[in-house]
């Protein structure tokens, strides 16, 4: 079994892409809803949250863990290898080396939470894989909420999308890094504030990629899918077919119907 886990809903993105990659595994996802955002939460406060979550999850079985969430990867991600010592720990880091690759312009921008902006973490994986390539780092405050509260699209918001994406687009960068799961939800408004200008870069596939090369045994199973919150678990089903994952949807149903 995989657990799979994220501070809400962003990391479903990740999860829809491990549940096409692997139809017969069995799936456990947890959203900290009791917690998120976890983008404004200090390290120590966030770190012992994926410690806690990742306990859980090896307690109910899962032999292997994805931590869908950039902000929980870059903050705790060697302290979760470190207590669960032999189970494999996937993480998610923002697409910085696709992105380098890609551009044209040598110009890319990084879109993440205030956690992951200021992460050594995120520094390193530009010093290592952005050589000679100009990458803006921009912290997008309010962005997972907007996805917590499926409030995905508005003028409001298209307004402030416009507002961050511009002076960036106008520097001349051509790849934008969804460095949040919780973002990979806004891309239509993202892509329409680029116009074509920029391509977006999500890893939620390479990450199930990852996952499919990790889980072994783990990815052997009936397709269960168990989804799990720390509060209100009633609106991580509801919230999975306005997020457009009707194949997640239908895995969820089923495994609903054969508990009755
Ligand atoms: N989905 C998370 C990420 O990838 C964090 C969002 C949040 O809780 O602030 O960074």
């Amino acid at each position: 079994m995989i657990g799979v886990f994220d501070s809400g809903l962003g990391g479903l993105s990740v999860l829809a892409a491990i549940a096409d990659a692997l139809p017969r595994a069995d799936l456990v996802y947890l959203a900290d809803t009791a917690h998120v955002p976890y983008g404004n939460k200090h390290d120590d406060f966030i770190r012992g949250r994926v410690l806690a979550i990742g306990r859980q999850l090896v307690a109910e079985g899962c032999t292997t863990i994805v931590v869908a969430c950039n902000t929980a990867t870059a903050a705790a991600v060697q302290a979760l290898r470190a207590e669960l010592r032999g189970v494999p720990v996937v993480g998610v880091e923002p697409g910085v080396k696709p992105a380098a690759h890609g551009s044209r312009t040598r110009r890319i921008a990084v879109l993440a939470t205030e956690s992951t902006a200021r992460s050594e973490r995120l520094g390193r994986l530009i010093r290592e894989h952005a050589d000679g390539v100009r990458v803006f780092v921009e912290a997008c405050p309010g962005w997972a909420t907007r996805v917590e509260t499926l409030n995905l699209d508005g003028a409001d918001f298209d307004a402030e999308v416009r507002a961050k994406l511009e002076p960036l687009l106008a520097q001349g960068a051509d790849r934008l890094v969804l460095g949040c799961t919780h973002y990979s939800f806004l891309k239509p408004a993202l892509a329409a504030a680029c116009a074509g200008r920029a391509e977006l870069v999500d890893v939620a596939e390479a990450v199930a990629r990852q996952v499919v090369r990790t889980a072994g045994e783990a990815a052997q199973g009936t397709a269960r899918l168990t989804l799990l919150a720390t509060a209100r678990p009633e609106r991580l089903h509801a919230a999975l077919p306005r997020l457009g994952l009707r194949r997640l949807a239908e895995r969820a149903a089923a495994a609903r119907q054969a508990l009755v």
